[in-house]
């Protein structure tokens, strides 16, 4: 039988002897995956791996500067690089959610390029891909009804790098990462985050992306992340986040029609993002949230609870 003990000690045995005296390069997401993938690599060989940690802009309210520091504390050699204005610059006036995709896929890795290229002798790009990322990518390139979504992350690596790929996680579920993450030390906290897409915020804000609309998405998720967290609802729920819609709708604030953007909540149960179901929040709960992302956000006079299940839904909007 499978258990995570049995599995570090056999794959880093393995890492070692695959790897050898090699450099490996890394790129840290903040999320669970590529976060154990990293810390078992760490295991293995040491310093010898080579964290990158990029910030696209798009990430989740302070984010990147919180995630960066608690690497560096769990004794990672990571770089943090802020291509924020790259990534936002490439996306602006796109509508298209394939092209936003692309362009996150596509500025991704030539930051990574650039980034990878600083560590001289690289020989290994490690991923912390699992198994359903590549269940639903074969499928998504498979049939006449395929292309679902690109997920970009999978098999993105230009032939230029010409780096050997590691993927200590490629056989493993969700649940199991997780598992070998507490064998390995990695706090609950970390491990128990729901997970978050690559394009980030970008999939989330449907039409175009500008500064603006990420900035106010990013109170909006802060304020229900938060929130489910003190509620103590965070760990009944698989994901959760927030969608800022193409939308205004009129509202009255004082004496004072509005005119402004309205946001979709959306909160999951799942076990591994191929099916889910929508969760049945509590109403006062939802009510409080609903309360204060009108008040704090400016510019947000609307906010509607998402009650729709995957499929035929996504979980994601784009
Ligand atoms: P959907 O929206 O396809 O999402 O039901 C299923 C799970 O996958 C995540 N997701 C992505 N993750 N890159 C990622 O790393 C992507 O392009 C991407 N698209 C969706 C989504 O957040 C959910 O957990």
């Amino acid at each position: 039988t499978w258990t995570p003990y049995a599995f570090v000690e056999t794959t880093v045995a393995e890492l070692k002897e695959q790897i050898g005296n090699d450099k490996v390069i890394l790129g840290l997401s903040g999320g669970v995956d590529s976060t154990v993938a990293a810390v078992l690599l760490h295991k293995a060989i040491g310093k010898h791996l080579h964290c990158i940690f990029v910030n696209n802009g798009l990430l989740r309210k302070n984010e990147f500067e919180d995630v960066l520091e608690q690497y560096k504390h769990m004794g990672l050699n990571v770089k943090g690089v802020d291509a924020s204005a790259r990534f936002l610059d490439a996306l602006a006036g796109e509508e298209d959610p394939e092209k936003k995709r692309k362009i996150i896929g596509g500025v991704f890795i030539d930051v990574f390029d650039d980034e990878a290229h600083k560590v001289e002798d690289a020989k290994w790009l490690a991923q912390g891909t699992i198994y359903p990322d590549r269940i639903e990518s074969v499928s998504a390139s498979g049939g006449p009804s395929a292309v679902i979504k690109s997920h970009h992350n999978v098999g993105g690596l230009p032939d230029y790098m010409k780096l050997k790929i590691v993927e200590p996680l490629k056989m493993l579920f969700k649940d199991e990462v997780r598992r070998v993450g507490a064998t390995l030390g990695i706090a609950d906290e970390r491990l128990g985050r729901h997970p978050f897409p690559g394009p980030g915020l970008a999939i989330r804000i449907l039409g175009d992306i500008t500064r603006e609309k990420v900035a106010i998405l990013q109170e909006v998720d802060a304020i229900f992340i938060n929130g489910l967290r003190e509620w103590g609802l965070y760990d009944d729920v698989w994901q959760a986040g927030a969608m800022l819609l193409p939308v205004h709708s009129v509202g009255v604030m004082g004496d004072e029609r509005t005119y402004e953007k309205c946001v979709a909540l959306r909160a999951v149960e799942s076990t591994d993002g191929m099916t889910a179901d929508w969760v049945n929040l509590p109403y006062e709960f939802l009510q409080k949230m609903s309360n204060d992302i009108i008040n704090k956000v400016p510019g947000v006079n609307r906010v509607v609870y998402d009650i729709s299940s995957k499929p035929p839904a996504t979980i994601e909007w784009e």
